[in-house]
């Protein structure tokens, strides 16, 4: 983060200028009410942009993902912004600062979601990162720095596996290989770009240089219970847990259900089970999060001993060397299981992420942000959960901003439920914050 003048307002606009920062307190006006109502009205909008009847599942280069970002482009286009979807499939928006050209403070969350998904998953913290800019457009306001909005395209791995994807291609870190990785149906990630209508071997030109960017900060839904339980809307992130994730295949002899003795038995699945509860134990003994979240038997018969199991690992920790250890524990139970029931393994690792640490001074910038709307002791939390910040860490300084999240903080889950009021704070918080790094940056 560098230094900077300070923010100015455009043309005859410094009433508007000043009423705008005004507004950085106003919460619960009718404007911020209007504001929030119009961002959870998008939520629900996007919501309608699902593959799955009756629920919410969209995801990379899928014909959803397509007809969001043209909804996206709208919006920006609305608030001031030029727009372009980049060669990831990230929609991007651009708000210029007072010299065109200058780097950028980049804003942005996700559009894509996991199966069965709620409505604000990374799309709270895109559509408020639109708000913003909307602010800064009808208050004149030309910050020293350009603000651009980035709609990340794949965070959730839900297709191919791999995670973080769009924010992956952003920060410079994109790798090549992900494009032979193949979906549920076969197809590989190299021809769903194609049929996206975008050309594999230039996602590379989606990545951003360190130079041309101020800072990335994102605000994202708590998808957990603590702002709940605290009674408060809003927190600043300390971190984001490492995470790793593994595709598990444990192979034994299907047979008949009747015919086989146990003695005579490798049945993957009783093995798999004896592995699923060793995944909880080794990561609770280590104060790390371990999720077996997707298994699959096989052939499948009520009336045959599974084979062949194919099963997921999430694993993730505050420190990656506790996470690592979490790792090698099940290894070594899991080569034990195999060798007591006759069984082979295979693991792949299919994402690895190391626990970043916001940047000390955009962190400020959020927590005076919070602070400017009257929670004048922020609640600071590690995050469990996996954000395109992490991705972003390895471009340019990062801070993120937490928003509360209802009936017990839950997510990934249809039930995922965010307060209008607590929409309403966030943007006055998050528009502080942003103004705040212009000051921030002339200090
Ligand atoms: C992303 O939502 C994650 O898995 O943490
Ligand atoms: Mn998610
Ligand atoms: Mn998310």
């Amino acid at each position: 983060m560098s230094n900077y003048p300070s923010p100015r307002a455009t043309g005859a606009t410094g009433a508007a200028a000043g009423a705008a920062q005004a507004g950085t307190a106003a919460t619960g006006t009718t404007r911020g009410r209007d504001e929030a109502a119009l961002i959870l009205a998008r939520c629900d909008e996007l919501a309608t942009h699902t593959s799955l009847p009756g629920g919410v599942e969209r995801v990379y280069l899928s014909p959803h993902h397509a007809s969001v970002n043209r909804l996206a482009a709208r919006w920006m286009t609305e608030a001031g912004m030029t727009t372009w979807q980049d060669a990831a499939g990230n929609q991007c928006g651009r708000y210029e600062g007072f010299d065109p050209g200058a780097p950028a403070l980049l804003l942005g969350s996700h559009l894509d979601t996991v199966r069965d998904a709620g409505r604000y998953d990374g799309i709270l913290g895109v559509l408020l990162a639109i708000a913003v800019v909307d602010r800064l457009k009808r208050a004149g306001v030309r910050l020293p720095f350009a603000v651009e909005v980035l709609a990340f395209a794949d965070e959730e791995g839900t297709r191919f596996g791999a995670t973080l994807l769009g924010s992956r291609a952003a920060a410079g870190t994109w790798d090549t290989a992900w494009l032979d990785l193949v979906d549920a149906d076969g197809i590989t990630m190299r021809d769903a770009f194609t049929a996206f209508g975008l050309d594999p071997d230039r996602v590379a030109e989606a990545a951003r240089t360190t130079a041309d960017t101020v800072g990335y900060l994102e605000a994202h839904i708590e998808q957990g219970p603590y702002l709940e339980e605290a009674d408060r809307a809003l927190a600043v992130v300390s971190s984001i847990a490492g995470a790793r994730r593994f595709a598990l295949t444990l192979t034994g002899v299907a047979g008949h259900a009747g015919g086989v003795p146990y003695h005579r038995r490798h049945d993957a699945l009783a093995g798999a089970a004896e592995i699923v509860l060793a995944v909880e134990k080794e990561a609770r003994d280590r104060d790390c999060i371990a999720t077996v979240g997707h298994l699959q038997a096989y052939p499948g018969g009520v009336n045959v001993i599974p084979g062949r199991v194919e099963f997921s690992l999430d694993l993730r920790g505050e420190h990656d060397d506790r996470r690592d250890e979490v790792w090698l524990a099940i290894q070594a139970t899991t080569a034990e299981v195999c060798a007591r029931r006759g069984l082979t393994i295979e693991a792949t690792e299919t994402h690895a992420a190391d626990a970043v640490v916001a940047d000390p001074r955009l962190r400020d910038v959020i927590r005076d942000g919070i602070a400017a709307t009257g929670d004048t002791d922020p609640m600071t939390l590690f995050s469990k959960a996996g954000h395109d910040a992490m991705a972003m860490a390895d471009l340019t300084p990062w801070a993120m901003l937490f928003v509360r999240c209802g009936n017990g903080g839950i997510s990934h889950h249809p039930d995922e439920i965010v307060d209008a009021a607590d929409v309403a704070i966030a943007l006055d918080a998050f528009e502080a914050a942003v103004r705040g790094v212009a000051s921030e940056g002339a200090a």
